[in-house]
């Protein structure tokens, strides 16, 4: 205990000065691959390698996806701990909005990449749900003089919103059997079942045929995928909604600082307390200093194929949501 506390005091020591002099990046578009302008690109593709960014780091982009892997592997089992601590709760707000703005209609198909441990799907099912409650008592509520029949039948039918027969189902895919593992002990815990199933699967070549998604959304995952857009485009239906929720740049240059600070003082700290690894929550910080500026990031999904993109700053742009549709 004594020898990991001053190991953990040292790296403290040792890495502090160091993320104090880390300028805030927030706006470069290098961490994406193919939706990056091949200005700037990594280093390495003169000899028919293409870098990209882990962190800070330049590193190759099979690496890359390597060291994806094993910081999740790691953090998996306090992954949802460590997100309850390092926002103070607040991206359960953010995945709630998420569910807001999609409003999914009765029957839609959702695809959540980079699900993780499934609380987008979690949500999607539980937001269909209340919604078809809701409609199931407008509808009792709206019949003129209905008899006892009439009512439990409308309770009891199979019949979704507005009479329409249809199931909503989510699909949650990750790359990482370990947080599906976790995801999947959640669900159970919950009584969650139905509509609702678990692929592992890489974003870049998803395991689904083409068309198959009315949804597809990547919730704080877009960041570690290379290449994300052309799967994408390819799984979902025409008429799908692609919804991007992520870590963008903080609108207010007060808050930004302190925002910096935060993320580059407490975050690795929490990290190293709360999950033993001061590492893999560097990255995290790291890169979500490398993802691109909302405008930036809206261009590059109309440059890759979807239209009517927009976007919704949260939180002052600590995190954005964009949308745009496969049409
Ligand atoms: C920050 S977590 C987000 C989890 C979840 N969406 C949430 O909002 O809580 C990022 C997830 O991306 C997954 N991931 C990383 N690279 C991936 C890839 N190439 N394909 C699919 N998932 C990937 C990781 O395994 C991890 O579960």
């Amino acid at each position: 205990m004594a020898v990991h506390l001053s190991r953990f005091v040292r790296r403290v020591v040792r890495l502090l000065p160091a993320h104090c002099g880390v300028p805030a990046a927030a706006g470069s578009r290098l961490s994406t691959g193919r939706w990056t302008p091949p200005s700037c690109r990594g280093l390495s593709q003169e000899s028919g390698e293409t870098n990209t960014h882990f962190g800070f780091e330049s590193v190759p982009e099979e690496e890359k996806a390597k060291k994806v892997y094993e910081v999740f592997e790691n953090v998996a089992q306090k992954y949802d701990i460590m997100n309850d601590a390092m926002s103070l709760g607040i991206h359960r707000l953010w995945k709630d909005a998420l569910l807001h703005v999609m409003h999914p209609q009765p029957g839609a198909c959702l695809l959540d990449v980079a699900g993780g441990t499934g609380d987008i799907a979690f949500r999607f099912l539980d937001y269909v749900q209340s919604q078809k409650e809701r409609q199931t008592r407008q509808r009792a509520r709206s019949m003129q003089s209905p008899s006892w029949q009439d009512i439990s039948d409308n309770y009891s039918g199979q019949k979704d919103w507005e009479g329409v027969e249809a199931e909503c189902r989510a699909v949650v895919c990750d790359i990482n059997k370990e947080m599906l593992k976790v995801g999947k002990e959640k669900a159970d815990y919950m009584g969650v079942s139905a509509g609702l199933s678990w692929v592992v699967g890489d974003a870049e070549e998803l395991p689904f045929d083409d068309n198959q998604f009315d949804i597809y959304t990547v919730a704080f995952g877009i960041r570690n995928v290379t290449h994300i857009e052309k799967e994408a485009l390819r799984v979902l239906k025409p008429g799908g909604r692609f919804m991007c929720l992520e870590f963008s740049k903080v609108t207010n240059p007060v808050l930004a600082k302190l925002y910096d600070a935060y993320s580059f003082q407490v975050i690795p700290v929490l990290g190293e307390v709360i999950a033993g690894d001061w590492k893999s929550y560097q990255y995290l910080v790291e890169s979500i200093r490398k993802f691109p500026a909302q405008n930036e990031f809206k261009e590059m999904m109309e440059d890759a194929g979807f239209f009517c993109v927009q976007y919704h700053n949260l939180t002052a742009g600590v995190v954005a949501l964009h949308s745009g549709f496969k049409l």
